[in-house]
């Protein structure tokens, strides 16, 4: 099976549903690693109660020292030895250098329908802009932010009276779908994006 670490910021969600679909016997992958920058992630203690371990690198103590808050994240990555590397609601922008030790290995989802609305407020963004559809894009990560090849995504409605909240919850159901088919065919050596309607 294909190793595979999941790095976290914040709730989990989607680190929860990838470690909960590599369950399946079938699975071309295993968790062996979830990552968080942060002690106070709450998906640090939905992944130890899923029996997958746990490191945290903070990234705060490294005042803005990026590759050196990169050699801790590549330390304990080194460790777990991943084939694969999902980030799932990982919120610190990483460096070329570390990008390109990973590239082709390192995959991300983002809430909106790439390549609109890279970077933050994604829902805010789509209302704002009149949009009618929105979603999710899960991509390989390169040097670029929330760029590189597009290996699946899911569309929602946007519809009349929603806020960001209520369109952030309909776009995290989909997130829920999308991930976990993508590590699946990703984790087989398929790159065919997966559209989800
Ligand atoms: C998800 O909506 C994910 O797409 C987004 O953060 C949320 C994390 O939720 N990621 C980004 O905005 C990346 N820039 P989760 O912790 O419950 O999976």
């Amino acid at each position: 099976k294909k190793r595979v670490a999941i790095l976290i910021s914040g709730g989990g969600s989607n680190m929860v549903r990838l470690v909960e679909d590599m369950a399946d016997p079938d699975h071309p992958a295993e968790p062996v690693l979830v990552l968080a920058n942060d002690p106070a992630a709450g998906g640090l203690e939905k992944a130890r109660a899923l029996g997958v371990p746990t490191a945290v690198v903070d990234h705060r103590p490294f005042r803005g020292d990026r590759a050196a808050f990169e050699a801790a994240l590549q330390a304990e990555l080194e460790k777990a030895r991943p084939d694969i590397i999902c980030l799932a609601g990982f919120m610190r922008v990483l460096t070329e250098g570390f990008v390109r030790k990973w590239q082709g290995r390192m995959l991300n989802i983002h809430p909106s329908l790439l390549p609109k609305y890279r970077g933050l407020h994604t829902h805010a963004r789509a209302l704002q802009a009149g949009d009618v559809e929105h979603g999710c894009t899960v991509h390989e990560v390169t040097p670029e932010l929330d760029d590189g090849p597009i290996l699946g995504q899911a569309r929602v409605p946007v519809k009349p009276g929603d806020t960001p909240e209520t369109l952030a919850a309909r776009v995290l159901r989909q997130e829920h779908r999308l991930y976990p088919a993508v590590l699946r065919r990703f984790a087989a050596g398929d790159r065919t994006p997966v559209m989800l309607d």
